[in-house]
């Protein structure tokens, strides 16, 4: 297993890159550990969770609010969890935002570590300290931003990932892809989604890749004050349509980033939205969306990108490339009802 410490401004964390779930015990310390979950996972991997206490949450992200993390807490006051307890999130985005909210609120903050389970925690959800809940239709509103002690990685959790979830993970990756990494968009053009799933190296390597991407540029800006932002990309939109149209967080921002890479072409005249459309339908992702602009409106000026009567939008320069823009509301708007 390989181990390499990335330090952030306020924490380290330890990531085990090669790694087994089955080397959980060398990490932590099985007395004094609660592992949190999911219905699913804990259907497709509770086996290897015998010994281990385990609290086991609802899946889903209808789930990912103050009522069920509310319950956590009771359950782990029920353990008699104390500051020395570390809570392990063991599941796809839902929970990884659950244990690091949880586990930075509990008696003022106590430790915690990720094993991902899906290729978006992996390449994503669980990097850069920012977990949360939603608040109604209202995506990530409630968080915190604090760092896991430690990601262990385990690619062969992923053997019983359904494959839809796949894209969804893809859709993170095509995203990193467009905003930093013009080779990672050629690599991905020239290879299909189930190279990825049945070639252990190709995926590792990948998977490494992104891991690397993200953390670099978390490293530079922890709280998102600069190129932090720029990971947003294909989110604003994304996010509105999210919970709103109860789409998968990989295909609201499959599409959120189709809109973006349209709004790029009319202001910075970006010329690559018919390759960014085509690796993404290359990776089974939607790229279009019949939505009510008002509705989807009132969402999206909730967001945390806005500043005032402007919102802070991801941009492309090209691909690999990526800058802000503030757009004025009402034009932001006019480009929504004229893509
Ligand atoms: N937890 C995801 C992030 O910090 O970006």
């Amino acid at each position: 297993m390989q181990t390499k410490t990335y330090h952030f401004s306020t924490a380290s964390t330890d990531v085990y890159i090669n790694g087994s779930l089955s080397q959980l015990s060398k990490i932590v310390d099985k007395k004094q550990t609660i592992i949190i979950t999911d219905t699913h996972v804990f259907e497709a991997h509770g086996s290897k969770l015998k010994g281990w206490r385990t609290i086991v949450m609802p899946a889903g992200e209808a789930h990912k609010n103050q009522q069920t993390a509310d319950d956590i807490i009771g359950q782990l006051i029920q353990l008699e969890a104390d500051r020395q307890t570390i809570l392990v999130g063991l599941g796809g985005g839902v929970v990884t935002d659950m244990t690091g909210y949880v586990a930075s609120i509990y008696m003022r903050g106590i430790a915690f570590g990720f094993v991902p389970t899906t290729v978006l925690a992996m390449v994503d959800a669980a990097i850069g300290g920012k977990n949360g809940v939603d608040v109604g239709l209202y995506k990530n509103m409630v968080g915190t931003i604090r760092q896991p002690n430690f990601l262990l990685y385990d690619v062969a959790l992923l053997k019983t990932l359904p494959h839809p979830e796949w894209t969804y993970g893809f859709a993170e990756i095509i995203k990193h892809a467009s905003i930093k990494s013009l080779p990672m968009f050629k690599q991905l053009q020239q290879h299909q989604l189930d190279q990825f799933k049945s070639k252990k190296l190709l995926l590792q390597q990948l998977i490494e890749r992104n891991v690397l991407l993200k953390i670099k540029v978390v490293q530079q800006d922890e709280f998102e004050k600069a190129d932090r932002k720029l990971l947003n990309f294909g989110h604003t939109l994304g996010h509105a349509f999210e919970n709103q149209y109860q789409l998968p967080h990989g295909q609201a921002i499959a599409i959120g980033m189709v809109h973006a890479a349209h709004f790029s072409g009319q202001l910075a005249d970006f010329r690559q939205t018919a390759a960014l459309v085509a690796l993404l339908e290359q990776y089974e992702l939607p790229t279009h969306l019949r939505f009510e602009t008002d509705t989807v409106f009132e969402v999206l000026k909730m967001d945390k990108k806005r500043a005032g009567a402007a919102m802070n939008f991801v941009l492309l320069k090209k691909i690999g490339s990526a800058f802000i823009q503030p757009i004025a509301l009402t034009d932001l708007k006019t480009l929504m009802q004229n893509p």
